[in-house]
């Protein structure tokens, strides 16, 4: 279908939640998991179909972040409701870290724009899906719609213009699904209750993942996969003292690293959702899904970076 538009899922690497206090964080696309939107015409207004969440949504509902992105694409364009509905699917579990949300309403917007006629830029597609999620899911830093939306390795600060970089090496990852949904939002607004209870104590832990995150860009460019390793499994443990891990994930991370990952994480806002753990090589890497799915768990595999 030529009219159907797509926007992939997404892994943070390093630094998430200190991403959210301006601390660096580096996230990669994950280009084989996607969200896809296609319209159709109809003949009463807008109609977002939700199909894996069998909902739907028009332009008077104003507390989903697909009708705020349609309203803001029609009246920055000065451009009349169309008779449209734009069919919505995903491939990424919700709630699992992985930027489902981010990836729907990219896809979303996509779609909406290609209808009406409006060129829109990387820049400005993540720009319109972060002012949507804001109002949704509190305070974004706006790493996912940023990586999605540019769908390339990032370093990302909040505020500043992203930085792509070029990894050293292929990197082989295994990303395992505890199965619980957790909400980012809800794990972001407990960060900030415990900042505000101890903000000296938390802002040592994001100065922590700063230094990981700044070595963890370094490991990468370099190709030193043992390396990065490491350095996840330290991020992780910070993760950890910040509150936003589980046990589900710390079994994960066990299974994966019992079957030879260098490292491993919680990635995206934690609480549940997914780990990720780094392979030494390929046949690693389907050993260590193995591993994980032999356990009973989901488990995805995706790499990053040429291979040289
Ligand atoms: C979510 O993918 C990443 C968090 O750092 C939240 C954010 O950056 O908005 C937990």
């Amino acid at each position: 279908m030529d009219n159907r538009f797509t926007a992939p899922g997404k892994i943070i690497l390093f630094g998430e939640h200190a991403v959210v206090y301006g601390k660096p964080a580096i996230a990669i696309p994950v280009s084989g998991m996607r969200a896809s939107a296609w319209s159709e015409p109809n003949e009463k207004g807008l109609t977002i179909n939700a199909l894996d969440l069998n909902e739907k949504f028009d332009l008077k509902n104003t507390s989903n972040q697909f009708s705020i992105l349609a309203q803001t694409i029609l009246s920055q364009n000065k451009q009349n409701e169309p008779n449209l509905t734009i069919n919505l699917s995903s491939k990424l579990p919700q709630g699992s870290g992985m930027g489902s949300s981010a990836a729907t309403a990219t896809a979303v917007c996509k779609a909406l724009s290609n209808h009406l006629g409006v060129d829109l830029d990387a820049n400005q597609v993540s720009e319109l899906v972060f002012n949507a999620e804001k109002i949704v899911h509190g305070t974004p830093s706006g790493i996912d719609n940023t990586v999605v939306a540019y769908e390339m390795p990032v370093y990302f600060i909040k505020g500043e213009k992203p930085v792509t970089f070029t990894p050293g090496r292929r990197f082989y990852l295994v990303i395992g699904d505890t199965g619980i949904e957790a909400s980012t939002k809800e794990t972001v607004s407990n960060v900030r209750k415990a900042w505000e209870k101890e903000p000296g104590l938390m802002e040592g832990y994001f100065s922590e993942i700063e230094i990981v995150t700044e070595k963890g860009k370094l490991a990468i460019e370099q190709g030193k996969t043992e390396l990065i390793g490491e350095i996840m499994s330290k991020n992780h443990e910070l993760l950890n003292s910040i509150g936003v891990g589980h046990k589900k994930l710390d079994e994960l991370i066990d299974i994966a690293n019992k079957a030879g990952a260098v490292g491993a994480k919680l990635t995206g806002g934690g609480g549940g959702g997914n780990m990720v753990a780094l392979a030494k090589n390929i046949d690693d890497q389907q050993y260590i899904h193995d591993k994980i799915t032999e356990a009973g768990y989901r488990a995805y595999q995706t790499s990053f970076g040429e291979q040289r």
